[in-house]
């Protein structure tokens, strides 16, 4: 008999999304892993056992508190939100009504709306309101059943002000239970200071943001993994940084989005894109090419890239909410990405203008209803292949044996109800490194 800190026992759906180690694609999309009747168990935070109730209560034990009876309930990996920008001060609401009223998104950016208007407010801020203003961000997240999730700079767009962001960052990474992983994003938009010269402010990026954020990097507890992590953070290994470009008309053209990624990647970044949101630039090519961790948004993706996507390592990310969020009716073929055995993930892009969404299920939710998705290809999209997608494939994502314990018992005996009822957060109880929210 071993020792178990945590063992849940009789759920009625274990839904692993056990993956092997891979990103899912296709046929293997279509399959969550579900263990009838089973059981977890848990030592130090990470997963030690995995397996029916009867074979997994006589090999493990644990104390009378800590094993926990899920009465016939489903239960799921905690979701790992891909791509989100919840660093940020003050609301768009003006430019949501402006929008109902028939305004283009890229007009009002344009126009010193938009992501330029959230800079403004960002730049007042001071850390500690952007701290808290973040943290309940964070807290909504976690409420809807959120465990891991990538954080974006990016309404900086000054060397202080990004430099700042990075700090809230690490600083939510400290003091909050959602595991976080950073990338930097200073060509999100133009400042005001440049407008009518993108390039000088490519140069500002290239020649000075990315190697003081490279700096701050390798001073950040990002990159020491042995630093001491609160309780529920069980990383094994160092957490990536990851460096991020809106390839858009009105934002970054292809030339200076090559320039931005290659730079990035010399000083050691990893890479992510925004392409193919609105406008084909090109910019899915030169992300595989650049073998990026994932592209994101995809809307104007090309077939021939659709292509090029399948034959790579990069993920690709699809965004249902900033489309529902626009009033949409035309969204992502992520249909079509997964048929041609591209690895798909699935995220909020949580923020202020696009997409004010802090919920996966939501996202699930409209994935299945608009990209044409099943339930199982969503909630794939929504764990492991988007762990995969933020360099933590090995370590989350999926109820594995060696993985970190972050998991949700449902309300739900079947863990497709999350999905089919919506609009609400999937009430359930939470676990990350095994320790319970
Ligand atoms: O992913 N496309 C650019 N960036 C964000 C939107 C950020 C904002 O509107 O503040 C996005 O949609
Ligand atoms: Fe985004």
């Amino acid at each position: 008999m071993q020792n178990a800190d945590l063992i849940i026992h009789n759920a009625g759906q274990l839904v692993t999304c056990a993956s092997g180690g891979k990103p899912k694609r296709g046929d293997a999309m279509r399959d969550v892993g579900i263990i009838e009747n089973g059981a977890v168990a848990v030592k130090d935070g990470v997963i030690v056992g995995i397996g029916k109730t009867s074979d997994i209560l006589s090999e493990f034990a644990g104390n009378e508190a800590d094993v926990i009876d899920a009465e016939g309930k489903a239960v799921i990996p905690g979701f790992v939100d891909p791509h989100t920008h919840i660093v940020f001060a003050g609301d768009r609401l003006n430019e949501f009504e402006l929008k109902i009223k028939g305004a283009d998104y890229l007009e009002i950016l344009a126009a010193g709306g938009g992501i330029i208007s959230t800079v403004k407010n960002t730049r007042e801020a001071s850390f500690e309101q952007l701290v808290e203003e973040s943290r309940k961000r964070l807290d909504k997240m976690l409420a809807c059943g959120t465990t891991t999730c990538e954080i974006k700079t990016g309404y900086g767009l000054d060397t202080e002000t990004e430099l700042k962001m990075l700090r809230v960052i690490e600083e939510l990474d400290k003091t909050h239970p959602v595991s976080i992983v950073p990338t930097f994003l200073a060509a999100h938009a133009v400042p005001p200071e440049f407008k009518g010269n993108t390039d000088g402010y490519v140069d500002l990026i290239c020649d000075e943001m990315l190697p003081m954020a490279w700096e701050w990097y390798e001073s950040s507890h990002f990159f020491r993994p042995s630093d001491p992590l609160q309780a529920g953070h069980m990383r094994s290994g160092q957490i990536p940084f990851y460096a991020d470009v809106f390839c858009e008309k009105n934002a970054f053209d292809l030339t200076q989005a090559e320039r931005f990624l290659t730079t990035a990647k010399e000083i050691g970044f990893k890479l992510k894109s925004h392409v193919d949101q609105f406008t084909n630039l090109g910019g899915s090519r030169l992300g595989i090419e650049l073998n990026a961790a994932s592209i994101d948004h995809l809307d104007a993706i090309s077939d021939e890239e659709i292509e090029m996507l399948a034959q790579s390592e990069t993920v690709g990310i699809v965004i249902p909410t900033e489309n529902f969020n626009a009033g949409k009716t035309q969204f992502a073929n992520a249909r079509k990405l997964i048929d041609a055995s591209c690895a798909l993930a699935l995220s909020t892009d949580y923020n202020p203008g696009s997409a004010p969404c802090p919920s996966m299920p939501m996202a699930m939710a409209i994935s299945c209803r608009y990209q044409k998705l099943l339930p199982a290809e969503a909630l794939n999209a929504a764990t492991i292949n988007a762990a995969f997608s933020i360099g933590l494939g090995e370590t989350h994502g999926s109820i594995e044996i060696g993985k970190n314990a972050d998991l949700t018992i449902l309300d739900f005996e079947d863990y497709r109800e999350m999905i089919y009822e919506f609009g609400k957060p999937p009430a359930g109880d939470l676990f990350i490194g095994g320790v319970g929210i």
